[in-house]
């Protein structure tokens, strides 16, 4: 890994794509846009590729990767899954296959993970060791594009350094790895802005919520007409990547005991000592979920006395338009001339706002403890 080295951000013309499935298929590895994040994509079948994916992200290998696939067009997606060596569901009943199918018919391509068992072609450094391999369909075009001109899997974990925020543009990846890889596909900024939806599908068709995200649990919820199990602590044993603390900025990041509007002097106290600490005068951030940014800075500016900088995710209070701007304000803010980060909480919890306050919680946990 020189840090000489540069990436280039590729334009998705049939050039560009050509160019990074050269790279894939000589056991490289790629920035590929997704609707959701960025990834970092190499063979999901090459344990070299594998292998590269976890050094340039600084990964541990005990946290498993997701393999992106395309062109699924048999009905039975699940069939054809197996027929592509990636999954072995001879465990499952009929109601368990049924439910899989249904689940990548409704919501593939798009931001949903299913972690099913996998087929013994899959290497274990793809799975961490684990039975199981989480497999996914982007519905961005071109990851797409990438996925059928290379005719591999792709193993994709975000394209962050391990720990750090995910990155939503071209120029995220860059930042993030740009000195240890050579190409980034250009795919413009994220729709989604949060990742995928991670769900564990049971032989009996039992599903089990692992990562809230992308799509909304509540939906799942309504075609299956079953509710969703969700994993009791340790979360860490099912799902080995779910790490407390993830998705965290460099500065220290404290929620905030309620939305702006409603914070008093009172309620501020509570950073008493987190404030105390920091020299005197300095500037602090501010994530707002929602409302105007310049009343939320003239607000807390009269509360603590000092300089704020505020962003807010949604003036409208969109909670789409809030995942979007996430992690893209997080680093913004990260970027800024402040000492921390205050964030709102996210009151919504349907929806994306489950996968808001989820992240949210992540990057806030180290100053819990
Ligand atoms: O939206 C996304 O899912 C993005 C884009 C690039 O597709 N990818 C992504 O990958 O978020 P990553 O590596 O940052 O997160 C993958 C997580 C793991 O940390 C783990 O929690 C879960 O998915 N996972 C993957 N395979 C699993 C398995 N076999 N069993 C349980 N959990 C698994
Ligand atoms: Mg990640």
């Amino acid at each position: 890994m020189s840090s000489s080295r540069k990436a280039r951000i590729l334009s998705p013309d049939p050039e560009g794509i050509a160019e990074a499935v050269r790279h894939l298929r000589a056991g490289q590895v790629v920035g590929m846009p997704t609707e959701t994040v960025y990834g970092l994509a190499g063979n999901a079948l090459d344990p070299s590729a594998l292998s590269l994916i976890f050094s340039t992200k600084e990964r541990p290998t005990f946290d498993p990767l997701i393999v992106h696939v395309a062109g699924l067009e048999r009905k039975d997606r699940l069939a054809q899954l197996e027929s592509l060596h990636l999954v072995d569901a001879t465990s499952f009943s009929r109601k368990g296959r049924e439910r899989v199918n249904l689940l990548m018919e409704k919501f593939w391509p798009g931001p949903l993970t299913l972690v099913l068992p996998k087929a013994p072609a899959v290497p274990d450094l793809a799975t961490s060791g684990l039975p199981s391999v989480g497999i996914r369909m982007p519905s961005h075009p071109v990851a797409q594009a990438l996925l059928e001109a290379s005719g591999l899997p792709l193993a994709a974990p975000s394209a962050n350094r391990f720990g750090r925020i995910s990155p939503t543009s071209p120029e995220d990846v860059m930042e993030e790895l740009g000195d240890r890889i050579d190409l980034i596909l250009d795919g413009g900024h994220c729709e989604v802005g949060v990742e995928s939806t991670v769900i564990q599908c049971q032989p009996d068709g039992e599903l089990l919520l692992l990562r809230p995200g992308g799509t909304s649990a509540r939906e799942i919820e309504q075609i299956t007409g079953e509710a969703l199990a969700t994993v009791s602590k340790p979360e860490s044993l099912v799902s080995p990547g779910m790490l407390e603390s993830h998705y965290a900025p460099g500065k220290s990041l404290y929620l905030l005991p309620g939305p702006v509007p409603q914070l008093n002097i009172g309620k501020m106290q509570v950073f008493e000592p987190a404030l105390g600490n920091l020299p005197p005068a300095s500037t602090l951030a501010v994530l707002l979920m929602s409302g105007d940014a310049k009343a939320a800075e003239e607000k807390l500016a009269a509360l603590t006395g000092l300089p704020i900088i505020a962003k807010s995710l949604s003036r409208s209070g969109d909670t789409g338009e809030a995942a979007r701007n996430l992690f893209s304000f997080l680093r913004e803010l990260d970027h800024s001339h402040a000492a921390v980060i205050f964030a709102e909480p996210c009151l919504e919890e349907r929806g994306l706002g489950h996968a808001i306050s989820d992240r949210l919680r992540r990057a806030s946990f180290r100053q819990k403890r």
